[in-house]
């Protein structure tokens, strides 16, 4: 099926994407108001569906909105919407809807604009991809799946015009996130991730890794990563929905470990990959 062809869903109708159209007052399209999710789906299933839900729910909450529908009627679009067995995401976005006016305040009684749509997940490059270090510019409320994306495709834009795979975030010497990705990296041995906090999404994949860490030996916290800790690791992992666990092999311009996947990485990807496996054959 072409892209175009693809069906889309929009406020209750199934419409083909050409055909799905939003109001121009709507203040997802005027201020960037609403949320989103991307949940991976494998062997036609989604994966850690209530995860990405109550993150919804999180997201939701954080700019005043209650979630439009109830978990089962999202698993019926979802299920409507995946287009047969090899890997994909649905991509859902709520946003506060189209009010008479252009107000900043939030309106009373505005029904909100809800889209979902599922697209191909695209090859993960595992041999590896550089990343460069950039200033945190972003607001303070990161652990928001917010639409509102301009800092991250900037921040993104300036890793792609060096030539890098994604942007690595650091606000006051502490590394936060990437772009559009969590951040691993093997210190002294341990495998590292920042401690989730307001700078920062809580990503699924990143509870995920650490999840598996656990159940299987590999020594893993949650802690603060300096810049200098980072440049120094012999390890560097992104982490998220649509990328899984890529290895970082330069970091603005210098071999990240030998330049190649360290020793961690296919050991943690073979475990993930197992876990992925067990979803589809369920
Ligand atoms: N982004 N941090 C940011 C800023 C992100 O945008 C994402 C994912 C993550 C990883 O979260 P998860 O493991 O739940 O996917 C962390 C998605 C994939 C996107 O915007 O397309």
């Amino acid at each position: 099926m072409a892209e175009n062809d693809c069906l889309v869903y929009l406020n209750g109708d199934y419409l083909p994407v050409g055909e799905a159209k939003v109001s121009v007052l709507d203040r997802g399209f005027l201020f960037g108001d609403g949320v989103y999710e991307v949940v991976p789906v494998y062997g036609g299933r989604p994966f850690r569906l209530d995860e990405h839900l109550r993150r919804l729910d999180g997201s939701l909450h954080g700019i005043r909105m209650a979630n439009p529908l109830p978990d089962d009627r999202w698993a019926e679009i979802f299920n409507r919407l995946i287009n047969g067995e090899h890997d994909q995401y649905i991509y859902l976005q709520v946003t506060r809807g189209a009010a008479p006016k252009r107000d900043h305040a939030i309106p009373a009684d505005v029904k909100p604009t809800v889209f979902v749509m599922c697209s191909a997940i695209a090859p993960i490059p595992i041999s590896g991809v550089c990343a460069v270090t950039v200033d945190d510019i972003r607001w303070r409320w990161c652990h928001i799946k917010a639409i509102t994306l301009l800092a991250n495709v900037l921040l993104r834009q300036e890793a792609v015009d060096r030539n890098a795979a994604e942007a690595i975030l650091v606000r006051d010497g502490w590394v936060t996130e990437g772009a559009a990705s969590n951040v691993f990296a093997v210190i002294d041995g341990v495998l590292t991730t920042p401690p989730k906090g307001n700078d920062l999404l809580p990503g699924i994949t990143r509870d995920l890794v650490l999840e598996l860490a656990q159940e299987n030996g590999v020594p893993a916290v949650e802690r603060r990563i300096s810049l200098d800790d980072l440049k120094r690791a012999p390890e560097i992992w992104l982490t998220s929905s649509t990328r899984e666990i890529l290895p970082v092999i330069e970091l603005d311009g210098v071999a990240v470990g030998q330049g190649e996947p360290g020793p961690l990485w296919p050991r943690m990807q073979a475990i993930y990959q197992a876990y992925k496996q067990r979803l589809r054959m369920a």
